[in-house]
């Protein structure tokens, strides 16, 4: 299989990292390679924490439901989907002041600027796991960033029109990390539609989740004393658990604050 396809076809997260150091090549390439990454109008609508400082690891690690593998990670990245910096880019270099001049307001820094921003800063983020697979490097997202939102955004001095979109931690794995069983995916036949939206229903959907359902009962993972179903097991496990309740009222907090907190928002002028 062409090289390139087949590190696609291995990637796998990992979560377990060797003590090896990432040479400043290394990491110049990744990020370079992240950089290369398509973005809305070639704006590059985001920007990247690289935290170093143990302490700030330690915290994150704590604030993203205790996962200490975020403490011990030799790379810890936070995409930032970025508008503060082109809000800035127009009103300190004039823009904003040359629009009204010529009878344009400054409109809102909207949910489309930030939906574009996210699309940004996610693609940049995937370009960062494979570029690193490349390299040897192995990765793991961490969801959970996006709750607490208030004390990220503290530890992280984020801006209104700065939202975290992403957090990849990254490392050489550990020996034999890699070699154990790769997780299942859906048949494209269930993830592609063709020309419109086709609803999946039950029947469907328990032949989609199939193979994941199987591994997981063979590792005795579903609920009822593994007699029930992979929707049992996450609805119980995830979409009920006080996490994502915690991750809904976050992330509804960022959204708020996103559209009302602008300073150089159209109720400034
Ligand atoms: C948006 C997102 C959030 C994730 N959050 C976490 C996380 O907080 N902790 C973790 O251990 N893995 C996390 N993962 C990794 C997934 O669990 C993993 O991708 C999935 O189980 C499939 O396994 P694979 O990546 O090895 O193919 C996350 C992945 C994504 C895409």
């Amino acid at each position: 299989m062409n090289q390139t396809l087949q590190l696609i076809a291995n990637r796998r997260s990992l979560r377990a990292f060797s003590d090896e150091p990432i040479s400043d090549e290394t990491l110049e390439t990744l990020k370079e390679m992240t950089l290369r990454a398509p973005t809305a109008g070639n704006q590059m609508f985001y920007s990247i924490i690289e935290v170093t400082d143990p302490a700030r690891k330690a915290a994150l690690a704590e604030l993203c439901d205790s996962q200490v593998m975020i403490a011990t990670a030799p790379i810890v990245w936070i995409f930032l989907a970025d508008v503060q910096k082109w809000e800035n880019f127009y009103s300190e270099g004039g823009s904003y002041a040359k629009g009204l001049e010529r009878g344009i307001k400054v409109p809102e820094i909207g949910l489309g600027d930030m939906h574009l921003a996210l699309q940004d800063a996610i693609i940049a983020a995937q370009n960062a796991v494979i570029s690193g697979e490349a390299l040897g490097l192995g990765s793991c997202y961490i969801g959970d960033i996006v709750e607490q939102h208030e004390k990220v955004k503290a530890l992280l001095g984020l801006t209104p029109h700065v939202m975290v979109a992403a957090m990849l931690i990254m490392g050489y794995p550990k020996s034999k990390e890699r070699t154990g069983k790769q997780s299942k995916r859906c048949p494209a036949s269930a993830v592609f539609m063709e020309n419109y939206y086709k609803e999946p229903h039950l029947e469907q959907l328990k032949e989609a989740y199939k193979a994941q359902e199987q591994d997981l009962r063979e590792k005795h993972s579903l609920p009822d004393d593994n007699t029930g179903s992979i929707a049992d097991r996450y609805y119980f496990k995830k979409h009920t658990s006080t996490f994502m309740a915690e991750m809904n009222r976050s992330a509804q907090t960022m959204i708020d604050e996103w559209k009302n907190g602008g300073k150089n928002g159209k109720s400034s002028y």
